[in-house]
């Protein structure tokens, strides 16, 4: 390893697959725009791998780790430490070197997506009726902001009910929350639907009733692609305000975990304009 990667704070994100993260991009810009000396780099770690890998990368002096799919579960039992929001949601995507060298496990998923909403789209969840669509381990990450934003009701509605059900149950003490199956929406209006199924990516829907969403009511995809996902599509053909995907919500999140890290809030405008220049312009730099 030369000098320059050991005297420097080094970063990481560890996932499977990892290949297409944007996440060392993300960083690196935000790195640049606060005049922040990091490295930050983009490693393939299986589940079976995490520990070793994740010992190793302390061991050898890491500071701060992100944590994608399949590994949250696993930095959550790892983190000596977590944050409400982490503990709540059972998933850490963010692992921070502690002064004392404990190692803090936060999830800035929620917050994330939460920011991208009120921030950056200017939608005001307060008092609104807010779908959640898959009661897995996306949907846990965001229910605690979520619910925090005192929206009137958050119904989880999933092609296993019990999920949705024991999942709404976790969270009851928050807000008023249910789950339910997706047969039981038939007549129920939101302001704001969510997908969090992992289904859009392979262009799949759940079956959702015509009139689900209410008039002046938006979507969004926790997931993004180059194309609009499935989902996003729906929103488009059924009327939404805003047809939104997670491009956004990635950027956020990274946001929060960078300020976790190194006490310094990024702007996040710029990174997201920038990546979604390049998706819709594939010259663009
Ligand atoms: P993640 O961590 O991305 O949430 P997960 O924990 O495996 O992944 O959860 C995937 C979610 O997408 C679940 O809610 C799943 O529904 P089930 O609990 O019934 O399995 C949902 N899902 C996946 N494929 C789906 C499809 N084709 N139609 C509807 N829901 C789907």
């Amino acid at each position: 390893m030369s000098t320059n990667t050991t005297s420097i704070d080094r970063y990481a994100v560890f996932g499977h697959p990892i290949k297409h993260s944007k996440s060392p991009r993300i960083h690196r810009l935000f790195a640049e725009q606060t005049g922040q000396s990091l490295h930050y780099e983009a490693r393939e770690v299986t589940p079976e791998q995490f520990l070793s890998a994740v010992n190793a990368f302390f061991a050898e002096g890491g500071k701060g780790l992100n944590c994608t799919v399949p590994l949250k579960e696993l930095a959550f039992a790892f983190a000596g430490r977590t944050t409400p929001r982490a503990g709540f949601s059972k998933a850490v995507n963010t692992l921070a070197l502690q002064p004392d060298g404990s190692i803090l496990g936060d999830n800035t998923d929620g917050q994330g997506l939460v920011t991208d909403l009120v921030r950056n789209h200017a939608l005001n969840l307060e008092n609104t009726k807010i779908l959640i669509l898959g009661a897995g381990g996306a949907s846990r990450g965001i229910l605690g902001p979520l619910i925090e934003q005192a929206p009137a009701e958050v119904v989880i509605a999933n092609r296993t009910t019990g999920k949705a059900v024991g999942l709404a149950a976790e969270f009851a003490e928050l807000g008023a929350i249910r789950g339910c199956g997706f047969d039981d929406l038939n007549g129920l209006e939101f302001d704001l639907i969510l997908n969090a199924t992992s289904a859009s990516l392979s262009g799949q829907l759940p079956p959702l009733p015509e009139n689900l969403l209410a008039e002046h009511g938006s979507c969004y995809d926790l997931a993004y692609g180059n194309e609009p996902t499935a989902f996003v599509r729906w929103g488009q053909a059924h009327r939404a305000v805003k047809s939104l995907d997670g491009l956004g919500m990635l950027v956020e999140q990274a946001a929060e975990a960078f300020y976790l890290w190194r006490g310094v809030r990024p702007e996040t405008r710029p990174v997201i304009e920038w990546l979604n220049a390049e998706r819709n312009d594939r010259e663009f730099p």
